[in-house]
């Protein structure tokens, strides 16, 4: 615990020392503040036994009592406004803008995670993670340096102030707290394991109903509601269980009330220190009165220990992503050049997504600058594989990939990319505007930019006749738009990046023949003058390919042009005999 606890206070303090005037003056306030903290019981006593000086008519009291009435009434009611300002000025400067920051870090950790970490989680769940690692982070910051920390300093001054009237009435406030932390102690580590099973069925929640807002087509399609919902309730049930758990343990403990063991134990030996006149009576009401504020911050940190356990665990699941190390990373002073010419080389190139699975197994080929290379093969043969090392998505296991012939994990990670156009198999689009979407390939385009693109790749015609033309919403994913369109938007995407080297990625979905026309053109404006490494299922593609690579099982079966392996490469003849109107078969 104390480890991620230091992590998370770190966080806060360059925000302190980042506002350093407005840190200063909250530390003035809270002395402040400690000190009429101290001031309050002090005239409370002075008031008392001026009382009952006035009525036995003794006349020994250090300060009239109607001043230490009125020195009362000040330090509790400055001492209640400074409280308050004090909490806006934390909130406004600190508490609010940390938030903020934390959110920002924990995303950018987020997006610079290996692609390998998205594939294997659902989005929902690393979205509830963030959220509640940005909650935890703030909440605890800001119970240890606004909630707890004026409770621990007025503790530590009322002590020195309460020792010196009483002792041993001192010692009695104290005396309860070892068997409060150790009943503490016991209750976290009962709850524990139930507190992260309900964390982590939480998360699983959030996952799932991400997962079924992607796929919401497929859901209704197949009358999934019910299921669904069936599911998330048997989660949210699995959660509220052990949350049940966890909260009886805590329940029990609460049980527990310090400060009236605390006073009870006053009492009791205050009795015998007055009849052997060791203290007044204003000190003895003095002690019952300052002993709620001397267990305070006890009272607030046993009371908020079950909070820290939901927080810790909170940051400590997301903190296990995020701490990982990106396998995938930049070398310090990598390559980075600002045009290449594109030339490929593939050498004994292995990798496999789970150690004892190769999905590519000994790849050679080399690809000359503004050569069209065609992968083709059946499903699950290894062609997004090999596209996503060419782009450095996941290291090679043996061998080497080249680009200009430079090794990849020599190359600047942000400049590599840069050089590469690609449309992937699923056309992801942004919810967002057309023209948002074809310019995230160059963000600074213009209108006229993007215009100029998207009648290269074929994707004018449709946009222009929507109403809201290139400022028209795309549906999460681009569900608004048909298959065809949504591959001419990417391919305008890919076009307005200006890339040497272009992949693609064709969808299998069939097309009919003029929409297959239009994305047929759009590609060949694409890959004009380009280096291109094109996966295809469509024959149509892939004849006036420079090279076709045949692969099967991760394998490259053969490498030539369509006559050649017609006659030389029976699995790609057979593709050829299988493909009907145009498809090839899978
Ligand atoms: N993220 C992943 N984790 C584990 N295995 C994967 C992953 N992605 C792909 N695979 C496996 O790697 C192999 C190659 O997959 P790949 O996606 O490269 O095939 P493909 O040739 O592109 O197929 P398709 O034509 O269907 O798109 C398959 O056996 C596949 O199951
Ligand atoms: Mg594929």
């Amino acid at each position: 615990m104390s480890n991620h606890m230091w992590q998370i206070i770190k966080t806060f303090l360059p925000i302190f020392s980042k506002h350093k005037w407005w840190t200063i003056l909250y530390f003035v306030l809270t002395i402040i503040i400690v000190a009429l903290s101290v001031a309050q019981p002090y005239f409370y006593k002075e008031a008392i036994d001026g009382f009952i000086n006035i009525f036995q008519k003794t006349d020994s009291a250090l300060i009239p009592t109607h001043l230490a009435i009125l020195g009362w009434f000040i330090a509790s009611y400055g001492n209640n406004i400074l409280s308050a300002l004090k909490g806006w000025l934390f909130w406004d400067i600190y508490g609010n803008p940390a938030y903020i920051q934390m959110l920002k870090d924990q995303y950018n950790k987020i997006l610079h995670l290996d692609i390998r970490e998205f594939i294997d989680r659902k989005h929902g769940e690393l979205l509830k993670l963030v959220d509640n690692a940005t909650d935890a982070l703030v909440s605890i910051n800001n119970f240890i340096f606004d909630e707890l920390l004026t409770p621990v300093l007025s503790f530590i001054v009322l002590l020195v102030f309460a020792w010196n009237y009483s002792w041993q009435l001192t010692l009695a406030s104290l005396a309860i707290i070892p068997f409060h932390a150790l009943l503490a102690w016991y209750s976290y580590r009962k709850s524990e394991q139930y507190a992260k099973k309900s964390r982590t069925a939480w998360n699983k929640i959030f996952g799932r109903i991400g997962d079924t807002f992607n796929n919401i087509i497929t859901t209704k399609s197949f009358h999934g509601e019910p299921y669904e919902f069936s599911e998330v309730s048997n989660l949210s049930l699995v959660a509220y269980q052990h949350q049940s758990k966890t909260n009886r343990i805590w329940t029990f403990f609460d049980f527990f009330d310090v400060n009236t063991f605390a006073f009870v134990t006053i009492i009791v030996i205050g009795y015998f220190l007055l009849l052997d006149q060791q203290i007044t009576v204003g000190t003895l009401l003095m002690f019952g009165n300052i002993i709620n504020r001397i267990l305070a911050p006890i009272n607030l940190l046993m009371k908020s220990i079950k909070n820290f356990q939901t927080h810790i665990i909170k940051f400590k699941q997301l903190s296990e992503i995020t701490d990982q190390t990106p396998q995938i990373i930049s070398p310090v002073d990598g390559y980075k050049k600002s045009t290449i010419v594109g030339s490929i080389v593939l050498r004994n190139v292995n990798f496999g997504y789970k150690e004892d699975k190769a999905a590519v197994k000994n790849i050679n080929l080399t690809i000359h600058p503004g050569e069209k290379i065609a992968l083709i093969g059946h499903s699950g043969s290894g062609k997004s594989t090999l596209a996503l090392l060419l782009m450095r998505f996941y290291d090679v296991s043996s061998g080497e990939i080249l680009l200009d012939n430079i090794d990849l994990r020599k190359w600047d990670y942000d400049n590599l990319r840069s050089h590469f156009g690609v449309v992937w198999q699923e056309n992801m689009l942004f919810h967002d505007t057309l023209i948002n979407n074809i310019r995230y390939g160059k963000q600074d385009a213009n209108l006229e930019e993007v215009t100029e693109v998207a009648k290269k790749a074929h994707a004018h015609e449709f946009i222009n006749e929507l109403r809201q033309k290139y400022d028209s919403l795309v549906g999460e994913r681009g569900v608004k738009l048909s298959g065809g369109e949504k591959q001419r938007v990417a391919i305008a995407r890919a076009m307005i990046k200006n890339p040497e080297i272009v992949i693609l990625d064709e969808a299998t979905s069939a097309l009919d023949s003029k929409t297959e026309q239009l994305v047929q053109k759009g590609i060949e404006n694409l890959i004009k003058d380009r280096t291109a490494i094109i996966i295809a299922h469509r024959l149509s593609t892939v004849q006036h390919c420079d090279k076709i690579v045949v692969l099967e099982k991760g394998n490259i079966l053969a490498v030539g042009k369509h006559q050649e392996l017609v006659k030389t490469c029976p699995t790609y003849n057979e593709m050829v005999q299988l493909q009907s109107h145009g498809f090839l078969n899978e």
